[in-house]
C-alpha cells in the first residue's frame, strides 16, 4: 500500500512561526510533527507521497536529508488545491486502497489494524475517529449500524454537531475515490467529497488512547505532552549539565549547561539555554538563545529567537528572529 500525506496548508493558526517555517517541520518531542505522523505507518508501505503546497521547497529539502523507512516523494501544487485537490494532484499511480494522512495529527493509532478493518468491511473508505469534548473545529460524524458512518459534517456550529466523534485525519480509501475529485479548482475532501461517498459505505475506526491536532499553539504543546507521556519523545531527562525534571528532547547541537527545566520541552538544533535560565512546556526551534536567568513557559519560539537575560516569556508564539 501507498500513502498520501496532506501537507499543503498555510498553518495560519501557528503564525508568525509559519511565515518562515511550514507547520509540519515544527519540532515537537524532538522531531518535526510530520515525522510523528509518518511513524504511524506500517513498515510494509511501498511509498509515501507528500501532497505539498505552501513552502514545498523547505519540505522537499528536509525529507531529502531525513529519509524515512519507505521512499518519500513530494508532489507540489502550484496553487492551493484544497485537501481533495491535493490528493488528486498527488494521486497518480496510487495503490488500491491507499492511506490518507493529515500531517498535523498526533495519535496512538494502529494503521495496520485500520487497513485490516477496511479490507473486512469494504466500502469506499474507513476513517479513524476520536471522541472529543468540543467537536466543532473538526469533521464530525454520526453513526448508523455497526460503526457505518451515516453523516459527516465539517466544522459544524457546536449546537449542530451530530456527535462528539471526529475525523482524526488518518484514513484509508478505495483508489477510485480519487477519480471523483474535480480538477482545475480548489476542492475540500471533507466538505465536497466525503458526504457523497457515505452511500457506498464509509466506516469508523475508533481510536481510544490519545489524539490531538497540533495545528494551534495550545494544542501543539498538548500534543507534545502526549508524545512525551507515551515515550515517543526520546529518553527523557534533562540535557548534560542541566537540572530539573524534564522530559527534555534536545536535538543536535542543543546545549543547556547550568539551566533548569520543568516538563515537556523540545530544544531545536543548535538551541542554547544559558546558565540560570529556566524552560518548561515549550518548543524552542533552531538556534534559539535563552540568555542567563531568563524564563520561558508555555511558549513556542521560532528559529533564532533571543530571550534576553532575566526576561520572562509566557504563553507566547514568537516568529523567527524576534528579541524578547
Ligand atoms: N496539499 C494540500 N493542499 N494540503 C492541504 C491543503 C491544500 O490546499 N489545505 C490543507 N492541507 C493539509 C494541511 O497541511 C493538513 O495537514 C491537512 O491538509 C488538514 O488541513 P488543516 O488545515 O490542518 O485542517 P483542519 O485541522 O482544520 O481539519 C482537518 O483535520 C481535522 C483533524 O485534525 C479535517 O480533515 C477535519 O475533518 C479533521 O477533523
Ligand atoms: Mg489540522
Amino acid at each position: 500500500m501507498k500513502a498520501i500525506v496532506l501537507i499543503g496548508g498555510f498553518g495560519t493558526r501557528l503564525r508568525p512561526i509559519t511565515y518562515s517555517v511550514p507547520k509540519q517541520l515544527i519540532p515537537i518531542a524532538g522531531k518535526p510533527m510530520l515525522y510523528h505522523v509518518l511513524d504511524l505507518l506500517p513498515d510494509d508501505v511501498e511509498e509515501v507521497v507528500l501532497a505539498t503546497g505552501y513552502k514545498a521547497d523547505a519540505i522537499e529539502a528536509y525529507v531529502r536529508t531525513h529519509p524515512g523507512r519507505w521512499p518519500i516523494r513530494t508532489v507540489p501544487e502550484a496553487t492551493p488545491l484544497g485537501t481533495a485537490g491535493g490528493m488528486r494532484n498527488a494521486g497518480a499511480g496510487m495503490s488500491d486502497p491507499f492511506y490518507l494522512l493529515n500531517s498535523d495529527v498526533i495519535a496512538a493509532a494502529d494503521l495496520g489494524a485500520l487497513a485490516a478493518l477496511h479490507a473486512r468491511r469494504g466500502g469506499a473508505g474507513t476513517i479513524s475517529l476520536f471522541e472529543v469534548d468540543d467537536p466543532s473545529p473538526y469533521g464530525v460524524v454520526s453513526f448508523g449500524d455497526d460503526d457505518r458512518i451515516a453523516g459527516f459534517v465539517e466544522k459544524p456550529p457546536a449546537a449542530e454537531a451530530p456527535s462528539r466523534w471526529i475525523n482524526a485525519g488518518l484514513s484509508i480509501w478505495r483508489r477510485d475515490v480519487l477519480d471523483r475529485i474535480p480538477t482545475g479548482r480548489e476542492v475540500s475532501f471533507e466538505k465536497e467529497i466525503v458526504p457523497g461517498l457515505l452511500a457506498e459505505g464509509v466506516y469508523g475506526f475508533r481510536l481510544s488512547r490519545y489524539w490531538d491536532d497540533a495545528g494551534t499553539p495550545d494544542r501543539l504543546l498538548h500534543a507534545q505532552q502526549l508524545l512525551f507521556d507515551d515515550g515517543r519523545g526520546g529518553k527523557g531527562g534533562v540535557p548534560p549539565g542541566a537540572r530539573g525534571t524534564g522530559p527534555v528532547a534536545a536535538m543536535a547541537g542543543a546545549t543547556a549547561r547550568g539551566a533548569s527545566f520543568g516538563p515537556y520541552v523540545t530544544l531545536g538544533p543548535g538551541a542554547v539555554v544559558e546558565p540560570g535560565a529556566h524552560v518548561e512546556r515549550s518548543v524552542l526551534m533552531d538556534d534559539v538563545v535563552v540568555e542567563r536567568e531568563a524564563t520561558v513557559v508555555g511558549s513556542l519560539l521560532g528559529p533564532k529567537v533571543r530571550v534576553r537575560a532575566g526576561h520572562r516569556v509566557q504563553g507566547q508564539v514568537l516568529g523567527e528572529g524576534v528579541e524578547a
